[in-house]
């Protein structure tokens, strides 16, 4: 099975109640890790890349080490462009082999934002490539953004249904609470999300595909493992997996998850050093490393997803 777009994974997903996971990648490891644990469970994928991740791994290295993935699994994969924030950019992907992009307008005004994914979707459609867009503001760092929180802005339900139909977007992104990275909540904070705006959005879109971003939990066993072992994160809270849940099982059809992949990596990296201080091979602890991430992502499909045998 070649690399496929998001239509047909999302209608299942609505329809069955579970989200697909939608994991951002950045080298080899990292995507051997997320695909061995969705190939043992039978789970579809989105595997998404970042401009950082772009800049960080090359395009076509990543384009083929997915494609790898696709021929070793055969699972429904889709390789998907996250934030992007040009057309330019979503076209570079679009050209090379991406079969998903997210154009995020979100830091633009309304009728901008509309503009400049219309451009997108009229692009990407031509070649059956799905796009998602965005309307609301997640706290948070991603790339070179970085929104604080009195920036961030939740997604308003009366403009998303002129949004959707005005662009043509085959998925949406919106802002109920969630925000990147591993710092989500004040400490002390008890963690909430906007599930009314979500219902309220799932009733003016009906059938349509909700995103997820900033959905990491941000597994309080790996904090711990990084802290252990010479790392200094202070408190991180992430979103509990019973909101994730819960969001799976209504409009939320992606759930977007890279801080847990990083905290899994650096924690075993951590680890494996500090008990084997004589190894300097690198196999030995990017070893233990995706081994990490296996564990993780068999536990987001099996506990959290719920898309276990859904590929
Ligand atoms: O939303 C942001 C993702 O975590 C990607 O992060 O832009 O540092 O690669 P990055
Ligand atoms: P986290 O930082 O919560 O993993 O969010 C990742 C994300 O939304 C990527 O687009
Ligand atoms: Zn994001």
């Amino acid at each position: 099975m070649p690399l496929v777009n998001t239509t047909e994974m999302f209608k299942k997903a609505y329809e069955g109640g579970y989200a697909v996971g939608a994991f951002n990648v950045n080298n080899m490891e990292i995507i051997q890790g997320i695909t061995q644990a969705a190939s043992k469970l039978r789970a579809p994928l989105i595997l998404q890349v970042s401009s950082g991740a772009r800049k960080y791994a090359n395009h076509t290295y990543l384009v083929k080490l997915v494609e790898a993935a696709v021929e070793e699994t055969g699972l429904p994969i889709a390789l998907h462009l996250d934030h992007g924030d040009t057309f330019e950019l979503c076209k570079s992907c679009i050209d090379g082999g991406f079969t998903s992009v997210m154009i995020d307008g979100s830091h633009h005004d309304y009728e901008d934002n509309v503009a400049l994914t219309k451009q997108v979707v009229d692009y990407a459609h031509q070649f059956n490539v799905t796009v998602e867009g965005e309307l609301g503001q997640l706290a948070g760092i991603e790339d070179d953004v970085n929104v604080s929180e009195e920036d961030a802005s939740f997604t308003n339900p009366d403009q998303v249904y002129d949004f959707v139909t005005r662009t043509g977007v085959d998925s949406l992104a919106i802002a109920i609470g969630t925000s990147h990275g591993a710092y989500k909540f004040k400490p002390g904070q008890k963690p909430q999300l906007r599930f009314d705006i979500l219902e309220e959005v799932g009733r003016r879109l009906p059938g349509f595909p909700i995103v997820l971003h900033g959905a990491s939990s941000v597994i309080p066993e790996f904090v711990e493992m990084v802290n252990q072992y010479g790392g200094k994160m202070p408190d991180a809270i992430g979103i509990p997996e019973e909101m994730l849940r819960k969001a799976a099982s209504m409009a939320v059809c992606k759930i977007n998850i890279d801080s847990d992949l990083r905290l899994a990596m650096t924690g075993a990296i951590r680890k494996h050093f500090a008990l084997h201080p004589e190894h300097f091979d690198p196999r030995q602890y990017l070893g233990d490393g995706r081994a990490a991430i296996e564990g993780m992502v068999e536990h987001k499909i099996t506990k959290v997803l719920g898309c276990e045998g859904k590929a």
